[in-house]
């Protein structure tokens, strides 16, 4: 893959400040500081070929870009069902049976395909319940600053109770933000890995109803919570754990003894990988990354359930998923009983080899769990732009970690293995990383 130049997409963007308003902000106002904050996201958005892009074609994991053959490591089709034959085999069947897309809302009436999803979800999460709605970014909108959350969090036997404010307190996920949270809720924010901020908030904030909200599998580190930790403290306050799993679930499940690798089985996520129980954990969780599908969940009491029906507005008045992405998950998790753990071996062993490799290159890497998020923070964040161009030129596609979505000291850039890597693209992938850290330093792994 010989190196190319590509000259800026588009150069004439590039001056700071990078948006022209046409009312201006008041020097030091709320918006002059929210701008440049984003100032760094907003000048990569502007020229960079890793952002904003249009894919041409897709074969396989490679995809065209720009005229240019790359392998994605930026996808999030863990199994690689997206490309698997037997659930794009199926999906026909399914438009010819349902058409397109019967748009009736949820609320008005849903195809059977839904509560066929819903029943083969609730057995493999062990859970009592699951609502499918379109996706998670729908579902956390409608869900966290909902009034409806309980003065004391449900368990199965708790029926869900209306009070008009509460607190979220929110580990701050880079992707998911209560950016909708109603006027009557306070949101704090705890560092993502330190329990003890959490219970110093939780004995400062005592008025319930109280939501802790977290990522289950971390998008950027790659990692799970100290759940056991969290969950302890949620049942010792009487708060409510909300769990967004998007990237846990259909990769880590329970685990057994003759497991094919540590992984665990069934992929049903990070409540049951950590052998935790859903006593004050709400799951939340989406088809649109393992499963290669436009749909997500929420999983807990049916008394939760029944509440939502009435009182989130994607199932009232939003259209449904579409047939072919409903008959890709309902075939997808009929896959995942068949065939799951063998993709999940194979997933474990093409993230291994790039663990183990940035050992060997004594670089650092935020993911410590071995899950296939494998984020590689830069030594120079301001060498994040040249990096992505690096990489790009060298036909690789990756997401960049950038400034404000991960914290300075983390800019870099992240790979995401899938099951549908072929062996030889990683071996691509690792020569390219060889190269990479010889003209851009990598933060070192012990500094
Ligand atoms: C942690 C997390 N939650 C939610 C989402 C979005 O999920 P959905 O496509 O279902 O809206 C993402 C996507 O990147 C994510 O990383």
């Amino acid at each position: 893959m010989p190196p190319t130049r590509h000259p800026p997409r588009r150069a004439a963007a590039v001056p700071a400040p990078a948006i022209d308003l046409v009312d201006r902000p008041a020097p030091g106002g709320w918006l002059a500081r929210w701008l440049a904050a984003c100032a760094d996201l907003e000048e990569l958005f502007a020229y960079h070929q890793l952002l904003d892009a249009v894919i041409q074609e897709v074969r396989g994991r490679r995809i065209r870009v720009e005229g240019r053959w790359l392998t994605d490591f930026a996808s999030c089709n863990y199994l690689g069902l997206d490309l698997d034959p037997e659930v794009i085999a199926a999906i026909p069947g399914y438009l010819q049976r349902w058409g397109t897309h019967p748009s009736w809302s949820r609320m008005l009436g849903s195809p059977a395909v839904y509560p066929q999803i819903e029943e083969h979800l609730t057995g493999l999460l062990g859970v009592e319940d699951a609502l499918l709605l379109q996706t998670l970014t729908h579902i956390h909108a409608a869900v966290i600053p909902s009034r409806c959350w309980p003065t004391r969090a449900p368990s199965s036997s708790t029926a869900a109770r209306t009070r008009p404010s509460g607190m979220a307190v929110w580990s701050p996920a880079p992707t998911a933000r209560p950016s909708s949270a109603s006027h009557s809720t306070t949101v704090v924010r705890f560092p993502q890995h330190d329990p003890r901020a959490l219970e110093g908030l939780l004995r400062r904030h005592r008025r319930p109803p109280r939501l802790v909200c977290m990522d289950g599998v971390n998008s950027m580190t790659g990692n799970p919570p100290d759940l056991k930790a969290f969950a302890v403290l949620g049942r010792a306050h009487d708060a409510l754990l909300y769990l967004d799993d998007a990237h846990g679930f259909g990769v880590v499940g329970e685990r057994t003894r003759d497991e094919p690798c540590p992984y665990g089985r069934r992929g049903n996520g990070v409540v049951r990988h950590l052998g935790e129980t859903y006593d004050h954990i709400v799951l939340t969780g989406g088809f649109s990354k393992a499963y290669s599908s436009l749909l997500a969940f929420i999983a807990g009491p049916s008394a939760l359930k029944r509440l939502l029906k009435v009182a989130a507005p994607p199932y009232l008045y939003s259209g449904p998923s579409p047939i072919a992405s409903l008959a890709s998950a309902l075939v997808g998790l009929q896959v995942n009983d068949r065939r799951g753990d063998q993709l999940r071996a194979v997933l474990y062993a093409r993230t291994r080899r790039v663990l183990d490799h940035l050992d060997k290159l004594g670089a650092a890497t935020l993911n410590t769990s071995g899950f296939p998020i494998v984020e590689v923070p830069l030594a120079d964040p301001e060498d994040l732009p040249r990096a992505g161009r690096f990489l790009f030129d060298h036909g690789i596609y990756a997401t960049l970690a950038f400034y404000p979505g991960v914290p300075r000291q983390e800019v870099g850039f992240r790979l995401q293995l899938t099951a549908a890597h072929t062996d030889q693209q990683i071996t691509e992938l690792l020569a390219v990383l060889d190269q990479l850290a010889d003209t851009i330093p990598l933060r070192p792994r012990h500094p």
